[in-house]
Formats: structure tokens, sequence, C-alpha cells
């Protein structure tokens, strides 16, 4: 079961860490919010014959001023800032109930990015001019043929590589002008990656495979097993802590990797054809937990070979030959 992150959590994980500001003011301005909303929401909740109309879910509560600056507006009580929940569940799931929506800061920003690779004498143009924003709470599939330039794409989101031209801001950070130390903290904190094989460590067990992102965190060796341990728990391999990779279903293995992307909490999710190594069944399990991390609040980016998966993604990107040919709802996509 995975636990949803609102309010307090959420400050939980972006206050603390100079990204997104002060954790003290957003604390208070989260409790003031968080007691206005409970009012909000008990009375348009209250039993009734038309509370069934009615029914809103407490939004989401963001402290940060990086994420409150643009894009779907957010509504400002006491300093904090609340989104709608129709706005954290991405651009299908409008339920409206909230009146006033006020724009929040991309989480990502690609504006015209290309990357160039130098083969001998010659350029290859694996992206030409790549631009779109993932907003917070986004559940992004990104979908192409094979060499349009998805995980040249993705490493660029990932702060794995730069871009050779353009702009990439990940929350308002324009990394093009940070050092490699700087990068790498960037993604240490705010990303997890989950990749098509796994990459898990084969000689190390599925908790120590999980807590290694927090080794590069500097975490105390306590809080990284009791991290790991919960981490493994939210995606039901609870059991398996003990368990090397290779004592593990393909599955298994992917939920570890998708455990480890999570243990730090990161900003976004990015996963480069997370089920292209899986059966049929397996490939659906691990789809049902993507949705569920979505669903808990997550901003997800999902590479994806199978038109099938992309349909169910609230947005789907599609790249050909290194530009962006369409951008859309998932149920849209096309097959080719
Ligand atoms: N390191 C590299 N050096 C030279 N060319 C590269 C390099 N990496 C990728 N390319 C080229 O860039 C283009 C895009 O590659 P990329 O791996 O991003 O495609 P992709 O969409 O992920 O493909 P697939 O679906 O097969 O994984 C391809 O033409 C590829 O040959
Ligand atoms: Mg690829």
């Amino acid at each position: 079961m995975i636990r949803p992150f609102r309010g307090a959590a959420f400050i939980e994980r972006v206050g603390n860490d100079g990204f997104e500001g002060s954790r003290a003011a957003a604390e208070v301005a989260a409790r003031s919010l968080r007691a206005r909303l409970r009012g909000v929401w008990r009375r348009r909740n209250k039993p009734g014959p038309l509370a069934h109309q009615s029914r809103v879910t407490p939004p989401v509560v963001v402290a940060s001023p990086l994420l409150a600056e643009s894009g779907p507006r957010p509504i400002a009580l006491d300093g904090g800032v609340c989104y709608p929940q129709a706005q954290r569940m991405g651009p299908q799931r409008n339920s409206g109930s909230i009146d006033a929506i006020a724009p929040a800061k991309p989480i990502i920003e690609v504006v015209d990015v290309h990357r160039e690779y130098r083969m001998g004498g010659q350029m290859v143009a694996a992206l030409r001019g790549v631009s779109f924003r993932v907003m917070p709470g986004e559940f992004v599939a990104i979908v192409g043929k094979s060499g349009s330039g998805k995980t040249t794409l993705m490493n660029l989101l990932g702060c794995l590589d730069r871009p050779t031209r353009g702009v990439y801001r990940l929350g308002g950070n324009d990394v093009q002008g940070l050092s490699d130390d700087a990068l790498s903290g960037l993604r240490n904190r705010h990303i997890g990656f989950v990749f098509q094989s796994f990459q898990l460590l084969e000689r190390s067990t599925a908790l120590k495979n999980v807590a290694l992102p927090l080794v590069y965190r500097g975490e105390p060796s306590v809080r990284r097993r009791t991290l790991a341990v919960e981490a493994l728990g939210r995606v039901g391999l609870a059991h398996r802590v003990g368990h090397r990779p290779n004592q593990m279903s393909g599955g298994e293995r992917q939920r570890v990797a998708i455990a480890r992307a999570l243990v730090g909490s990161p900003t976004l999710l990015l996963a480069d054809e997370p089920t292209g190594n899986l059966d049929s069944a397996t490939e659906r399990e691990t789809m049902a937990l993507f949705y569920e991390l979505h669903a808990a609040g997550n901003t997800i980016v999902l590479v994806t070979h199978e038109p099938s998966i992309a349909q169910q993604c609230p947005r789907a990107i599609r790249l050909a030959d290194g530009c962006v040919v369409s951008d859309g709802p998932g149920r849209e996509v096309g097959v080719s």
C-alpha cells in the first residue's frame, strides 16, 4: 500500500534541502492551510442528498515557492500554496472541484533543446529543438520509434547529460550553468530513475540496493535501513529485503529498482522502458504500481514503446526524428 503524501509530508520532502525554501515558514503555512481546508472539505462533504455531487478530495498542500510562480494558478493562503487535486492528477483528471486555480511552476521546462553526438567526423542530431513543460503531479508518457531520441531526452531530464544547446530547467534551476557536482547533487536529491535493465547490484541484497542513493546523500545507516525497508514495503517487497537480484523474478527486480528510485522521495520519477524486459502479466503489475504512485501525487515521466501503456497515461508526448510531433491526452496517441 502506498501512502499518499500530502501537506506536511510533501513539505518534509521538499522543504528542508535548500531547493525549495524555508521549512519553518512552510510548516506554519501548511498548518494554517490544512485547518482551513479541513473546514472547507467538511462543509462540502456534509452528508445529504447532494453530497456525492459536491464531494472533493482535500487538496494537496505545496509549500514550495519554486513550484508556485507560473502554470496553473495555486490558491495562496497565509504564504502556503494549495494545488487542487485536479491539477495534481494531470490534465485528464479535472474534477473542477475548486474554483480558483492559480499557476504552479513547472517541475520540468525544456526549451528548444538540441542534443548532438559527434561520431567520427559526423554529427548525429538526436534531439532537434524539443520544447515542453511538465507540471507537478503529471504522468507523462514519451513515445516514439526506435532512434527517435527518447533515451537521449530522458538522460537530459535526469541530469545524466546536458543539452548541446537550449534550456533545461528542473524545478526552476537551469541545469546548463551547474557544475558536475551540483548536477549530481540535484539528481540525487530530486530524481528517481528506473531503467529497462533494472541496473541493480547483483551481489547486494534488495535492502542494500534500495539504500544506495541514501549513502551518496550521507544519511546515517539506521535511517538508510529504515527508509529502504519502508520503500520496499511500498512496492510490496517487504518479504524480500534479504534477497539478491538473482534470487528474484524480473517483476520483483523491477520493483526493487522502483523502490530504489523512490527511497529518497524524489521530486520527479523518470522511467525508461520500465516494462521492456517483463512479460505481459508483470508489465501490468508494474504499470499498476506506477499508476498508484501517480495517484499518490508523484510526478512521473515514462518512456514506452507500448501504445496500450501510453494510452492509459493522462498525457503522451510523441517524438519522431528528435522532434516533438504530438503532445496531448494519452488516449489520443496513435499506434505508429
Ligand atoms: N552516444 C551516442 N553517440 C552517437 N549517437 C548516439 C548516441 N546515443 C544515441 N545516439 C543516436 O541518437 C539517436 C537517438 O537515440 P536514442 O537512444 O535516444 O533513441 P531511442 O528513441 O531511445 O531508441 P530506442 O527506442 O531504440 O531505445 C539514435 O539515432 C542514436 O543512434
Ligand atoms: Mg531508448
